[in-house]
C-alpha cells in the first residue's frame, strides 16, 4: 500500500518506519513519498538518502489553509498515495483534507491521548506528577490529536525526569510503537468498529 510520510523537522518517526520497511520484506506499506511543509526539515535529505521521492509544500507560499491543503492533496494524489503517516507534521490541517482522507491518515502523538493534547506534553506531564506516559498512533480525526487510537506504548516518570530525559524516553518508545501501529493499520488486522480500533488475533 503506497504510503507517505508528511513531516516538518528532524524526522526521527520517519526514519523508525522507513527502517521498519527496510528491515522486513513483508511490511504491509511502501513509502513512496516523503512530504514536508518547510523546505529546511532534516527529514527530507534523511529520505532521499534512502532512496525516497521527496517533496515540499511550503505553506507560506498558500494564501490560506485551504489552498495548502488542496496542493497537499493533489500531490499525494499525484504520487497514488492510498495511506498518509503524519510524523512530525507540524500543521492544522483543515476537516475537508481529514476527510478526503478519513481512516487513511495516521498521525503519533507524544502523549497517551486523550491526555495532553496539543503540545509541550512532556513539561505538562511533569507538571501534574503523573507517573506513567507515552505515545499514541491514531486515525486522525478534524479535532487536534482525537481520533481512533490504533496503539499506545507507556513509559515511566522517573525521579528527576526533565522534559528533555522523558521526551527522549517517550521518543524510543514513538520509535517502536509506529512501525508497529502502521502495520497493523495497513495490514487490515486493525479495523474500526464503531470508531475504536479493534485488532485481530488480540482479545481475553
Ligand atoms: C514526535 O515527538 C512526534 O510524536 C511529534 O513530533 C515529534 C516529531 O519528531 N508529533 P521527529 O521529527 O519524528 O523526530
Amino acid at each position: 500500500i503506497r504510503t507517505a510520510i508528511l513531516v516538518s523537522g528532524r524526522g526521527s518517526n520517519m526514519a523508525s518506519l522507513i527502517a521498519a520497511a527496510e528491515a522486513d520484506p513483508a511490511f504491509p506499506a511502501a513509502f513512496a513519498l516523503v512530504l514536508s511543509n518547510r523546505p529546511g526539515a532534516g527529514a527530507l535529505a534523511r529520505a532521499a538518502e534512502h532512496g525516497i521521492e521527496t517533496a515540499v509544500i511550503d505553506h507560506k507560499a498558500y494564501p490560506d489553509r485551504e489552498a495548502f491543503d488542496r496542493a497537499l492533496d493533489a500531490r499525494l494524489r499525484e504520487s497514488g498515495i492510498e495511506l498518509v503517516c503524519l510524523a512530525g507534521f507540524m500543521r492544522l490541517l483543515t476537516p475537508w483534507l481529514v476527510e478526503t482522507w478519513r481512516d487513511r491518515m495516521l498521525n503519533i502523538h507524544p502523549a497517551l491521548l486523550p491526555s495532553y493534547k496539543g503540545l509541550h506534553t512532556h513539561e505538562r506531564a511533569l507538571a501534574d506528577g503523573v507517573k506513567l506516559h507515552g505515545c499514541t498512533v491514531h486515525l486522525v480525526r478534524s479535532e487536534m490529536d482525537a481520533g481512533p487510537i490504533v496503539a499506545q506504548a507507556a513509559v515511566p516518570v522517573v525521579t528527576g525526569d526533565t522534559p528533555d530525559t522523558l521526551s527522549a524516553r517517550v521518543l524510543e518508545a514513538e520509535h517502536r510503537l509506529y512501525p508497529l501501529a502502521l502495520s497493523l493499520w495497513a495490514s487490515g488486522r486493525a479495523k474500526l468498529e464503531d470508531e475504536k480500533v479493534v485488532v485481530s488475533g488480540e482479545g481475553a
